[in-house]
């Protein structure tokens, strides 16, 4: 984007209140005209910015910038450096290439949209321009690749801790999806590139849903799907959710770092919605049914069945009545 119309709209996005034209054109030394063109190629971008006669203009849009979203982070591990694209097939997939051509550990790529947003199983995630935060980090982790599918479970309870600050009845479904009242508010992708005995790269990606887009969610997803800001009962900006995510990611994976893996099992536990209660699970051939019972240490699920325990690698669980 131009540095003029960036700055215009990083006034815009940290203002409170209507910013005028004339101040504007005074902090960036331009002319009233000037500032009026970049408003007007803002709004031509899809920004919904308002006009107040005589006050001001106001962005109503949510912006995410990614050096507004570094400048918030307490950690130093994770998010240094924060990237913001407009238009990517995947975060997941561009962090991977990033990744092999070396970028380090910590960089956090976000982006507006998504072309082919992925999902777990193959399925595909739906971005909404503005109301749904897509983002990818790039870990690597010093681990052997036996241990990383502990790391989708590392996320989910950092994802899980950093959700519940904005609405306390968030859970975890197995193995990583965030559920509120039932319905999703986000998933976890966590993708490795290995060779025998080696780790070079996890990606793990998160998608929340943080606004309902106004035309609604798409038919498929309707039943299933929530957001932040209704759980929470406020207007959430993607912002302040990237930034507690990527911090209680890092706390989660430092903690498991220095400690392992239980604890963090145990957490995840704890925030599961169906531990210790009857359900059904479809891991892509059949349902099996029984109790919840725990989870093994690579992440599966281990079930209590009328035929014996059952360990599920993956699928899609539902609880029972
Ligand atoms: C799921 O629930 O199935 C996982 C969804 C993960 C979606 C996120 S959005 C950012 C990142 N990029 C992707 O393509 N997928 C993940």
């Amino acid at each position: 984007m131009n540095p003029l119309r960036e700055a215009v709209l990083a006034r815009l996005a940290a203002s409170h209140a209507p910013l005028s034209g004339d101040r504007m054109a005074g902090e960036l030394g331009i002319s009233r005209a000037a500032v009026w063109k970049h408003i007007e190629a803002l709004r031509q971008q899809g920004l919904d910015i308002a006009s107040h006669p005589g006050q001001g203009y106001v962005l109503q849009s949510d912006v995410l910038q990614a050096g507004v979203l570094e400048a918030q982070l307490r950690g130093k591990r994770l998010g240094h450096p924060c990237r913001m694209l407009e238009q990517v097939d995947s975060t997941n997939l561009e962090a991977m290439r990033l990744a092999e051509g070396g970028a380090a550990e910590g960089l956090v790529l976000l982006a507006e949209r998504q072309q082919h947003g992925r999902g777990r199983l193959g399925r595909s995630w739906h971005t909404a321009p503005q109301d749904t935060l897509a983002m990818s980090i790039i870990l690597r982790p010093p681990l052997t690749p036996d241990k990383v599918p502990q790391l989708s479970l590392v996320a989910a309870v950092g994802v899980h801790d950093a959700l519940s600050a904005f609405a306390p009845d968030v859970r975890i479904k197995w193995p990583n999806d965030l559920l509120h009242r039932g319905a999703k508010v986000a998933g976890i992708l966590t993708e490795m590139w290995s060779e025998p005995g080696v780790v070079h790269a996890v990606i793990t990606g998160i998608g929340v849903n943080v606004r309902r887009p106004e035309a609604g969610w798409p038919k498929d997803i309707a039943a299933i799907a929530t957001d932040l800001s209704s759980a929470a009962g406020r207007k959430i900006s993607r912002t302040e959710v990237a930034a507690r995510v990527i911090e209680c990611l890092e706390q989660a994976y430092l903690d498991f770092l220095s400690h392992g893996f239980a604890p963090i099992r145990q957490r995840w536990w704890q925030a599961h919605l169906a531990s210790g209660q009857n359900v059904r699970v479809h891991d892509g051939r059949e349902y099996i049914e029984g109790i919840a019972q725990s989870l093994d240490d690579d992440g599966a699920l281990l079930l209590a069945t009328a035929e014996g325990v059952r360990r599920i690698i993956a699928g899609d669980l539902e609880v029972l009545a």
